[in-house]
């Protein structure tokens, strides 16, 4: 395996689908463009919804970017040691153009050549009835039988909501290995943290209409999703999201500001995690022109600071300290997001207000 870093990670991704003729895009706002019914871009397909069901995106058939996601559903999780609201998705795309074949090729090369996984520590599933791409993961992969698992359930058909495109998905898991409680998905032990999967192909071949009927989409399309932070903690070979190297240097600051240590309390472990999270997200969203208000996504932003701020008593800190630890986001995470930089004195402003 090869130790890199997240902004190393980050770039390999989009060189390795540059070099197979996509064009690299920039992510789109936190703030959904085309679709009302949602707070937050949740997923890299959720802006190229519209080309997927088959309108003329400007940049051509086959793109890749890194989108900037929120999800916060789970937010009364964050503070144990795998759920973050904002996170980065690395994905790559075809309207119309390649399909199944070529997104499993790749996905395994860059999985097992660039990143340098063992395939002894990998595993897929595919939809139960998809034997096109149980065939397709064989040939390429030459994985064993019961490495190439067949799955019946919704977590193998990746739907974004209630309409939009959909289809059949196929996921990487990797082994953590036998210390760790857990077992491969399908088996009663699948919840276990043993077993993770860390890149989602779909094979986008339908739509859902809000009458509840379901058509075949013009055009076959993938989408893919890999969060980033969790590739991280595979690659860098870490315990946890909190670990690998940009959140790390975020956790440590929370520590130095509070004068706490990590990994001695679970009650002060659970504050100083709550608070790295909270302010990425809020960074990222002030980036994006979301202000803490009393409603919608400036009320959700609100509550992240509010929750920050109110761990950080918690933690003894006095005054505030939320725009000092948003410095220490806009350092580690500026190669990927220049506009982190230029918009900083905002950024700020708005936290210290807050
Ligand atoms: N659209 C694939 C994913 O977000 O997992």
């Amino acid at each position: 395996m090869k130790s890199l870093t997240t902004t190393e990670l980050r770039a390999l991704f989009l060189r390795f689908f540059g070099e197979r003729g996509h064009t690299i895009i920039p992510s789109a706002s936190l703030i959904p463009e085309n679709d009302p019914t949602v707070l937050f871009t949740t997923a890299g397909m959720h802006p190229l919804m519209p080309y997927l069901m088959g309108a003329a995106h400007p940049a051509g058939v086959r793109l890749a970017d890194v989108q900037k996601c929120v999800r916060t559903g789970d937010i009364d999780e964050v503070g144990d040691a795998s759920h973050l609201t904002f996170f980065e998705m690395l994905g790559n795309f075809s309207f119309g153009d390649y399909f199944k074949d070529d997104a499993i090729a790749w996905a395994w090369e860059l999985v097992t050549k660039e990143f340098g996984l063992p395939k002894d520590r990998l595993a897929v599933t595919v939809f139960h009835n998809d034997d096109e791409a149980y065939n397709i993961w064989k040939k390429v992969a030459g994985l064993p039988d019961d490495r190439i698992i067949r799955i019946a359930t919704k977590d193998n058909f990746w739907q974004m909501g209630d309409t939009g495109p959909c289809g059949p998905c196929s996921e990487i898991f990797y082994d953590h290995g036998p210390e760790v409680w857990g077992g491969l998905p399908g088996t009663p032990e699948e919840d276990g943290d043993r077993w993770i999967e860390i890149w989602n192909l779909v094979f986008d071949q339908f739509e859902d209409l809000p009458d509840g009927s379901r058509i075949p989409l013009k055009q076959k399309c993938i989408d893919t999703g890999m969060g980033l932070e969790r590739l991280a903690v595979v690659v860098q070979d870490v315990d946890s999201i909190f670990d690998v190297d940009t959140i790390q240097a975020l956790r440590n600051k929370v520590c130095e500001i509070s004068g706490k240590e990590y990994d001695k309390d679970h009650e002060t472990d659970v504050s100083i995690r709550l608070i790295t999270d909270h302010i990425r997200s809020a960074t990222f969203m002030i980036s994006d022109g979301i202000m803490p208000t009393n409603e919608g996504r400036g009320y959700v932003l609100r509550r992240l600071i509010r929750r920050a701020a109110r761990h950080g008593r918690k933690l003894g800190i006095d005054g505030a300290f939320l725009a000092e630890l948003s410095k220490t986001v806009i350092s580690e995470s500026k190669d990927g997001y220049p506009e982190l930089e230029e918009k900083k004195e905002f950024i700020l402003n708005v936290l210290n207000k807050e």
